[in-house]
């Protein structure tokens, strides 16, 4: 289940301590409707999945709490989960991949590139509890370029999907942004926000309505620029690996530009494509659960001392840290 947040578009962003106290209000009522629509009762549940982190404290705070008062009584196991292996698990949701032509679930090992309001990682998912980072972003998550672009565009938060949106109808070649020159696998997008900022000003010097008589060519060659960037790191990834299973996750693979980009890339490399169903993409609950399941079946629980953490590295179990 996911809780629509409007206070996040009324302040142009997340708020932290707003984002906290709306998970309060919305915590018991979302798990009411969860647990109705399931058609069960609490009762009948095995276990309790919760977020850990990383992520923003406050909210996790409230997540953790509760779901550890949860835990206590009704005397079921507690599972801490890493929001980002979370992401990556959603591909094994029941056959969420919207390719077609393609295999349902990813093969061990594959990899991920899992791009967020928070993160942009290629990872190497060894198994549902191994994983390897081979780059992240350096600065900007990919994410935080489209909300922050979509942001000197004037446009409501979040960006990405409005950005999305306005870009199918606008040319990505309009306008060139340069590329981060960064020689690994790591990521940055902070040198895109600058240039954009930049360009934006000078260009509204002349015309003080150029985004305006732009918006969906701006839209376009800046989605088309985040994209290609994505892309040729994930090419680099997966020919230094040697992995054809490539798959996206993350709420930015929810982006339509990125979803053609990896399709067209797979067709070229001979990739197997996975991309989950747009709800599985943008953060949801199913994810948590999912990776919940896969620590289930290890038995590998929580125990009551676990705290909530906003710095949390993946593929560390909660003893370690
Ligand atoms: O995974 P997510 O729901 O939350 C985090 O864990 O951060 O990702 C949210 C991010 C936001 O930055 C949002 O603008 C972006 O995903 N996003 C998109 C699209 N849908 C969501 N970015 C580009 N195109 C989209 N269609
Ligand atoms: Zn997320």
């Amino acid at each position: 289940m996911v809780a629509s947040q409007e206070v996040h578009r009324r302040f142009g962003g997340v708020v932290p301590e707003l984002a906290s106290r709306s998970h309060q209000a919305h915590i018991i009522p979302i798990i009411h409707e969860a647990l109705n629509k399931a058609k069960i009762t609490k009762k009948m549940l095995n276990a309790i999945a919760f977020t850990r982190g990383p992520g923003l404290l406050g909210s996790l705070l409230v997540g953790t709490s509760f779901a550890k008062g949860l835990s206590e009584s009704l005397q079921i196991p507690l599972l801490d989960i890493h929001h980002m292996q979370a992401h990556i698990l959603a591909h094994f949701i029941e056959n969420s991949n919207e390719i077609n032509d393609m295999p349902p679930y990813p093969a061990f090992p594959f990899l991920c590139l899992t791009v967020s309001g928070g993160h942009t990682q290629l990872v190497k998912v060894n198994s549902p509890d191994s994983f390897e980072i081979l780059g992240e972003t350096l600065d900007d998550a990919a994410g935080e370029a489209f909300d922050k672009a979509s942001k000197m565009l004037g446009l409501p938060y979040p960006g990405g999907p409005l950005i999305d949106k306005l870009a199918q109808e606008g040319n990505p070649n309009a306008f060139v942004f340069p590329h981060p020159q960064i020689q690994n696998l790591d990521f940055s997008f902070s040198g895109l926000k600058t240039s954009i900022l930049y360009f934006l000003q000078k260009n509204q010097k002349a015309n003080p309505k150029f985004i305006e008589d732009n918006l969906h060519d701006l839209c376009a060659s800046i989605q088309f620029t985040i994209v290609q960037v994505l892309i040729q790191k994930l090419e680099k990834a997966a020919k230094k690996t040697n992995i054809r299973e490539i798959a996206l996750a993350g709420g930015v693979s929810a982006n339509s530009g990125l979803r053609k980009a990896v399709v067209t890339a797979g067709r070229k490399n001979n990739w197997n494509i996975y991309i989950p169903k747009l709800e599985y993409c943008t953060d949801n609950a199913a994810m948590i659960a999912m990776a919940g399941y896969f620590k289930y079946l290890k038995g590998d629980f929580a125990s009551l001392d676990v705290t909530a953490s906003a710095r949390i590295e993946m593929g560390l179990s909660n003893s370690a840290q």
